[in-house]
């Protein structure tokens, strides 16, 4: 079953797949609006914390278990550690299917900013109500099911031709203009009035402000940042060669996916400062940052804003691809190593079976009974807010402390040596210094987090 498994083409190509599995929504739309939620600072360098004390090494250790094993999630696990901790790859599993539910529907979100700028870029930029329009649009159910049934459908198609065809390419190609635009927005927003109470926001940590559950935040974001804690990392690395070197590699993507994710915010938050009456529009839907900061922007400060403004939309729709593709293929990869479904049937199945629960995240925010109103936990209402906050700091954790666990204490130290080390160098540093962090540092740092939400009972 395992023997005709597709690989990268090369180095850079499984890079580029990892970073843009790693570069979506979570850094453009998710950092910038929880950082807001959770009052900036403090929780930015919590944030930070647990990016290099806990996600990196996980990235790493999902790459090895990955890559020694050839297999998914649910076989690597199983194979590498043991047979109970199958257990935590379908987990996993259930984790990416979940994510990727809702995921597409905020992927839709920016299919549709991609035609109304252009509409705007046309005919004229109707000045700010964007704060109104994202409502409107969120609340029309059948915009968002159109939007998210079409997402699902792209997602599909390039998951259908395997990763090696479809995604390297786009990923080679849309993300260095993705950043481009950023860099560019980051200049303009640099210069708005708003910039440096952004960075105060955004840099000086007051501790006093800092609740237990936003520490859990920080730390399931950054699981969720670097898309480690349900697999996917490992079913990329199941289609590394050897060649490959897994903590270059990890290093690489985890300082761009970080430093995408801080310039996104500095951009948002000098505008969300410099245009009055920003701040309310914001206030009343967080979520909706992303979309009703940008448009200020690009309008009014940006250099040829009117042509970026479309462009910057849809490669946000891409970097959203490059991520959602990756979810898809932990439960396709699952399907086909674990139950012996074709690609082509398990593609087409894992997606369908996902786009029903996207049905219910795209009709969370239009008054539809129970995935409107569905309220279990503190501050999150309807079915999206709370799918979300379950996955990301409460599936992810637990993930990414099995992984730390199995691979810091389950797998033999000469297996993840040999996969970290490569052979013209001795690297007992750098190997004694993982071990470290994934023994000790990065499960203690999981459990404290999650103790102390227990123990403050602050579930929100
Ligand atoms: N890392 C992606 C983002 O930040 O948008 C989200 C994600 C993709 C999470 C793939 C998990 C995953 F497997």
């Amino acid at each position: 079953m395992q023997s005709d498994r597709g690989h990268w083409g090369s180095s850079t190509g499984f890079i580029l797949a990892a970073t843009g599995s790693a570069i979506g929504l979570g850094n453009l739309w998710r950092f910038p609006y929880i950082t807001w939620e959770n009052n900036g600072g403090a929780f930015v360098l919590v944030y930070l914390l647990c990016v290099a004390a806990v996600g990196m090494p996980i990235m790493m250790a999902e790459f090895l278990i990955g890559r020694r094993t050839q297999k998914s999630t649910v076989g690597a696990l199983r194979e590498c550690a043991g047979p109970l901790w199958g257990i935590f790859g379908v987990w996993g599993v259930l984790c990416a299917f979940l994510l990727l539910s809702y995921y597409t529907v905020i992927a839709g979100w920016s299919l549709y900013y991609f035609a109304r700028t252009a509409a705007w870029s046309a005919a004229g930029y109707p000045g700010l109500a964007t704060g109104d329009l994202f409502q409107a649009q969120v609340g029309n159910a059948g915009l968002q099911l159109v939007l998210s049934l079409g997402f699902s459908v792209a997602t599909v198609a390039v998951v259908w031709f395997g990763v090696r065809e479809g995604i390297e390419r786009l990923a080679r190609v849309s993300l260095p203009i993705l950043f481009g635009i950023l860099l560019l927005l980051l200049v303009s927003a640099l210069g708005m009035s708003g910039s440096g109470q952004a960075f105060g926001f955004l840099f000086q940590a007051s501790f006093a402000e800092l609740e237990a559950g936003s520490m859990l935040s920080a730390l399931g974001h950054s699981f969720f940042s670097l898309s480690v804690g349900m697999g996917a990392m490992i079913t990329y690395g199941s289609y590394l060669s050897r060649k490959q070197s897994i903590v270059k590699a990890s290093a690489a993507i985890v300082a761009l996916d970080t430093g995408i994710a801080i310039v996104a915010s500095i951009i948002m938050f000098s505008v969300i400062f410099s245009v009055a009456g920003m701040t309310e529009q914001v206030g009343a839907s967080p979520v909706g940052m992303l979309f009703i900061s940008l448009p200020e922007l690009f309008y009014t400060e940006v250099p040829f804003g009117a042509l970026l403004a479309p462009l910057f939309y849809i490669l946000v729709a891409v970097a959203g691809l490059t991520s959602t593709i990756s979810l898809l293929e932990v439960v396709t990869a699952y399907l086909i190593d674990e139950h012996a479904v074709e690609r082509h049937r398990a593609t087409l199945l894992s997606g369908a079976a996902v786009f029903v629960f996207t049905i219910f995240a795209a009709l969370s925010f239009s008054g539809t009974p129970f995935f409107s109103s569905l309220a279990v936990f503190a501050n999150k209402t309807g079915w999206f807010e709370t799918v979300d906050h379950f996955v990301s700091n409460i599936m992810l954790p637990t993930g990414g402390l099995a992984v730390t666990l199995a691979a810091g204490w389950f797998i033999s130290r000469r297996v993840s040596h040999g996969e970290l080390v490569d052979g013209n160098e001795p690297g007992w540093f750098r190997y004694g210094l993982w071990l470290g962090f994934i023994r000790f540092v990065a499960p203690a740092a999981v459990l404290a987090i999650i103790i102390a939400v227990l123990l403050g009972a602050d579930f929100s």
